[in-house]
């Protein structure tokens, strides 16, 4: 199977934007909503940034084709009526997504309505949506680099709109599995129970968060220590996965205290400057 042809991306930031890029690399059309004409622009650079890093890294041929395919919108409504894939990627808010995603369903009415919720229930996501075609559709950051896509499916899905759905992510690809809609699926469940121990361990003063990160990077071949792979991802984002999942699964992902003192004090990891670490 081939990419589709039009695909909306809903959200700018580093996962919206990570998204269009490897669909526009992919020779799909892409449109990009934000929610107004500055933070449209923004989100168009930070597309045309990744293409131009992996056009460096000999990736692709040439960004500015790619780029030729994108295009930008303010409005929902302003979305494609032809789109045959839309990928929701606005931030961890249940009533926020479901505004989106009932606004784009009505702009277009034959595409696939997919989010790229990290924790959140896809049953709930789809409830007064047409829920046949709504489906988790999970990236992961770099998502140029991430050779996964975590399709999460819910009672409602229609069989096709699955086995459609994979067949783009493997058209771009990348391996998929499919995980039945439950609390932070196989992976956020996973990778956010390691980060916050790594946490806990850090409070406790087992370890410099410099060798907690070293010891699974060499002892255990992650790519990156959990300390800086919580960097990466935003301490914020990590604290609102990890208090929905206490929510849904119990204590044992509750929150530590030195995870919210460090986002009430505004280090975020390495979109501010500060985390764990000095970026
Ligand atoms: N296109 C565009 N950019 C590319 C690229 C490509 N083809 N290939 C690499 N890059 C970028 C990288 O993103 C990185 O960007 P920055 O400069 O902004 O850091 C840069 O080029 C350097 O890349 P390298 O591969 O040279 O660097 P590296 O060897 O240090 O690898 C890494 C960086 C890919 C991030 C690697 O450390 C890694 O895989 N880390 C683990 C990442 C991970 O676990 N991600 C999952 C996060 S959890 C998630 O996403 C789920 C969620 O819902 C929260």
């Amino acid at each position: 199977m081939s990419v589709p042809g039009t695909v909306a991306v809903v959200g700018g930031g580093t996962m919206g934007a990570g998204i269009a890029h490897v669909f526009l690399a992919a020779g799909s059309r892409v449109v990009l909503a934000e929610a107004d004409a500055d933070r449209a622009a923004a989100g168009a650079d930070a597309v045309a940034a990744s293409l131009r890093k992996a056009q460096e890294r000999g990736k692709i041929a040439s960004a500015d084709a790619a780029l030729t395919g994108l295009t930008t919108v303010d409005s929902l409504a302003a979305l494609p009526a032809d789109t045959a894939l839309a990928v929701e990627a606005v931030p961890e808010d249940l009533a926020l997504k479901k505004t989106v995603l009932t606004a784009v369903a009505s702009a277009c009415p034959d595409a696939v309505l997919a989010s790229n919720t990290s924790s959140l229930s896809i049953t709930a996501l789809a409830e007064g949506l047409p829920g046949e075609r709504v489906v988790g559709m999970h990236f992961f950051n770099p998502v140029p680099v991430q050779a996964l896509v975590e399709l999460v499916h819910h009672a409602g899905l229609s069989p096709e709109v699955l086995a459609r759905v994979r067949g783009w992510a493997e058209a771009l690809g990348k391996t998929v599995i499919e995980v039945r809609d439950s609390p932070g699926f196989a992976t956020s469940r996973l990778g956010v129970f390691v980060g916050l121990e790594a946490i806990r361990m850090l409070e406790e003063g087992v370890a410099s968060a410099e060798d907690i990160d070293t010891g699974m990077r060499l002892g255990y071949a992650w790519p990156m220590g959990p300390l800086r792979l919580t960097d990466l991802v935003g301490l914020d984002v990590r604290l609102s996965i990890a208090e929905h999942l206490a929510r849904e699964l119990g204590p044992r992902f509750e929150p530590p205290a030195l995870l919210r003192e460090k986002v009430a004090r505004g280090e975020l990891g390495r979109k501010s400057g500060q985390g764990f670490f000095t970026w």
